[in-house]
This record gives structure tokens, C-alpha cells and sequence, in this order.
């Protein structure tokens, strides 16, 4: 059964409608312990790590960037507590990131002994403005560093025989790079891990600052997709950032050219403007029709522990987590969505005016929906009063009582609350 309608429809049997589509959920990487923690103005402890850890894995993600053990005692003493104190799913892999030097590798190894599943993740940058104004190297020598530590990582790995390793690169602010110099360097890349003999390799591609619109970023990721060498035994994965505001927008596209894997962070947090939003993309995906593999019924959790560990609050506006996104204070839309939910069975297609998905998905109540202000009209005050406290009301009584209402709403300039409007039908409107 589907709940929701993928598309709206057109009546042209000639055109592929829509022109493009995403068919499945990604396979989903939450970056939150390491990019998201990153950007914080206090970074987690271990004992946040965990607990935000424990709800990823809850909710259903199977790969998790959880640091950078090479750059941090608290991610290295992280990594060593998940493996130590077995909190590791047989099915989740944890990732670490590290940069391209060969002690960094090796401490990166160090502290995944014994791990089960694990990505190890590296990148160096390969735009121009890094390669000439941050390194002051050349393309070849911007390719080489990539190779070394491919083969710094394919060896250590050979070490560590016991775990079921994948290898991850990254060719940092590739999407300000020369597509074409991007993709020479992943070929070398893979030439040294050789996706094709069986291990398993993940190409991530970031939009490290996002430099333009999603369609652009789109049309590079579609090029590595249909260039790369060994295509079919690699995972091409996208990084976005949101400093254009587009992060999910340029994520989504990118599947749809292509990509297999998405990485981001619950409610975007994340270096500057933040990481793409796990939540908006895997909701947008269920507000299609489309299962995302995660479960974003536990809502309410997800902000509080976000919230509290991030020290970040939720935007009231926020898509499917802001407290104000399935709330109507204008007359007609309150009217209008009491209409739908009146018609509304369960089981049916959802088909409600104004609220794209029904609030029980996300643990929310229809309660919340309708609240009153100074742009509320009638309907919406006899609805509260039915809602709250079981009584309805004859027409003519609500016009009147809707008046009173909002004469107090435009007095007080905010909202009305179900008791306050109880209050006055029960008598003090009378004196007014
Ligand atoms: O934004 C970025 O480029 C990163 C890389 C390290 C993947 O976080
Ligand atoms: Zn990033």
C-alpha cells in the first residue's frame, strides 16, 4: 500500500513523466560524529558520541562516520570503546576519516584493531585554488598524493586481516575541481585498490563549499559515473554542503545522475551552513512513496538528543522537525484541512490541503495543527473548542464567539489558546 502519490500527473502519453526519478533509497552514511562534530562550538565527548551513536544505529543506518581518530584523543579513545565494548552491529560499519599521510594512516589502523566492518576514508584536496594557493602543487603532484595513500591504506590494511575493510576516497572540493582531472585521479586511485578483484571501494565526491546550482553538481557526478574505470565495482557516494541552501536539492539530483550513496547529518548540522540534512532527504524520499530504510517516527528524539548535544535548536520552519510545519493559524487553511482529515480514511491515499504528510508519521498529533491568531477565522475556533473540550457549537454561536476571539487575538497581537477561547464561550465574551 502506498500512502503517499509520487507525482502529481500530466496527460502527455509521448513524454517520460517525470524526466528523472529517484527509484530506491541511497544507501545513507551519517557524517554527524565527525563532519558534524567537527563544526561544533563544543565538540562531543565520548559518553555524546555513544549516545548519539546508539540512536544512528537505531534508527537504522548502517554506515557511520564516528571521527577522526588521528586527529583527536576523543575519537580515538571512541573508536576503541565501540570495538572494545562490542556496541557495533554485525551490520554497520563504522568509518574514520583520516588525511594522506602515512602516520596519520597508521594511527587511523591503530585505533580500528579488532573493528569488524570499517571504512577507512581519505582525501586531499584537488581544486585549483588549493592546488596553487594552499599545497603549491602541480596536478601530478596533487594526483600522487592521492596514490600514496591509497597504497598507505591498501597495506595496512593487509595488516589487519581480521576485519572486512573498505576503502574510501575522497578527492576533497571536487566540485570546484576540473571534472576531468577529478576523474584521472580516482582512476589512479583505484588502480591501486582494484575494486575490480573484490575490495570494496567507496568514491566520494563532495560539494565541500557548494559552488553552484544542483543541476551542475549533478552533471559532475553523472560524468564520474559514466567515466570511471571499474564503474560497476565501485560506490560512487556524494558529500554535499548547504551554503547555497541547496545541500538536499543537489544531493537528490545526484542520485538521480548516478550516485549510490549519500552521506550527512540529522537536521544538518555541520562546517558552516551545515551538512545535507538526513532527515529532509530521507523524509522527502517517504513523502513520495518511497521507504528511505530509516525511522523517522521517533522524531521528537531525534531533535531533543540533536538539540542537546549540538547546543543547536531546531528552526520552527524546519522541514518535518520544525515545531510550526503542521500548523495552520490562517482561516482558510485550517478550513481547508479540516475538510481533508474529516474525508480522510486510513488506508487511503493521503490527500490533505496543505500538509504534504500526515503528522502521525512523524509522531506529531493533528492537535497541534489547527492553533488560533488574529488571522483565524470561525471554523477554526469551533474547532478548537471541539477538539478540546468536546463541544460544538450552532453557526450562529460561532460567529459570535469568533468575533470575541479575535478581537482578544488583534488586542494581544499572538495566539489564543483552547483554554482561553473555553474561557470565553463559557461566559465572559458576554461582558465585552
Ligand atoms: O566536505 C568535505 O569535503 C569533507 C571531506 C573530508 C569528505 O568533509
Ligand atoms: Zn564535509
Amino acid at each position: 500500500h502506498r500512502k503517499y502519490a509520487p507525482f502529481p500527473t500530466i496527460d502527455k502519453p509521448d513524454r517520460q513523466w517525470p524526466s528523472k526519478r529517484i527509484e530506491k533509497a541511497p544507501l545513507w552514511a551519517a557524517v554527524d560524529l565527525r563532519d558534524g562534530n567537527q563544526a561544533l562550538i563544543k565538540p562531543m565527548s565520548v559518553a555524546q558520541k555513544k549516545r548519539f551513536f546508539k540512536l544512528l544505529v537505531e534508527l537504522g543506518y548502517k554506515e557511520i562516520e564516528v571521527g577522526f581518530p588521528s586527529a583527536s584523543q576523543i575519537d580515538y579513545d571512541f573508536c576503541r570503546a565501540l570495538i572494545e565494548e562490542d556496541l557495533v552491529p554485525d551490520d554497520v560499519h563504522i568509518q574514520v576519516l583520516s588525511q594522506a599521510r602515512q602516520e596519520l594512516i597508521e594511527r587511523t589502523f591503530e585505533s580500528l584493531k579488532g573493528a569488524k566492518k570499517a571504512v577507512v576514508h581519505i582525501y586531499n584536496a584537488t581544486s585549483p585554488t588549493f592546488r596553487e594557493q594552499v599545497f603549491n602543487v602541480d596536478k601530478e603532484g596533487c594526483k600522487a598524493i592521492a596514490v600514496k595513500s591509497a597504497e598507505w591504506v591498501r597495506d595496512a590494511a593487509a595488516k589487519q586481516p581480521d576485519t572486512e575493510w573498505s576503502f574510501q576516497y575522497s578527492p576533497e572540493t571536487f566540485s570546484a575541481t576540473e571534472t576531468d582531472f577529478a576523474i584521472e585521479v580516482i582512476d589512479a586511485v583505484n588502480e591501486v585498490w582494484r575494486p575490480d578483484q573484490g575490495q570494496r571501494v567507496i568514491i566520494n565526491l563532495p560539494a565541500t563549499v557548494e559552488v553552484s546550482t544542483p543541476n551542475v553538481f549533478a552533471d559532475q557526478v553523472e560524468l564520474v559515473h559514466e567515466n570511471i574505470r571499474y564503474r560497476e565495482h565501485v560506490l560512487i557516494s556524494v558529500h554535499t554542503h548547504d551554503d547555497r541552501g541547496c545541500g538536499v536539492a543537489a544531493a537528490e539530483l545526484a542520485v538521480m545522475a548516478g550516485a549510490d550513496r549519500v552521506e550527512g547529518t540529522l537536521l544538518g548540522n555541520g562546517e558552516r551552513t551545515g551538512n545535507m540534512d538526513l532527515v529532509t532527504a530521507g523524509m522527502n524520499l517517504y513523502a513520495q512513496g518511497i521507504d528511505p530504510e530509516i525511522d523517522f517516527s521517533r522524531m521528537k528524539e531525534i531533535r531533543a538528543l540533536v538539540e542537546e548535544i549540538t547546543e543547536i535548536d531546531t528552526h520552527p520552519r524546519h522541514p518535518y522537525a520544525g515545531d510550526l510545519v503542521f500548523t495552520a493559524f490562517s482561516g482558510s487553511h485550517q478550513d481547508a484541512i479540516r475538510k481533508c482529515l474529516a474525508r480522510y480514511t486510513p488506508g487511503d491515499i493521503w490527500r490533505v490541503a496543505y500538509l504534504p504528510i500526515d503528522p502521525h508519521d512523524l509522531g506529531r498529533r493533528y492537535e497541534e495543527v489547527v492553533r488560533i491568531n488574529s488571522q483565524s477565522g470561525k471554523g477554526g475556533v469551533a474547532h478548537v473548542l471541539e477538539r478540546d473540550f468536546g463541544i460544538s457549537l450552532p453557526r450562529w454561536l460561532q460567529q459570535e464567539l469568533a468575533m470575541v476571539v479575535q478581537q482578544d487575538a488583534e488586542e494581544d497581537g499572538g495566539e489564543i489558546t483552547g483554554e482561553r477561547i473555553h474561557r470565553r464561550f463559557n461566559g465572559d465574551y458576554l461582558n465585552v
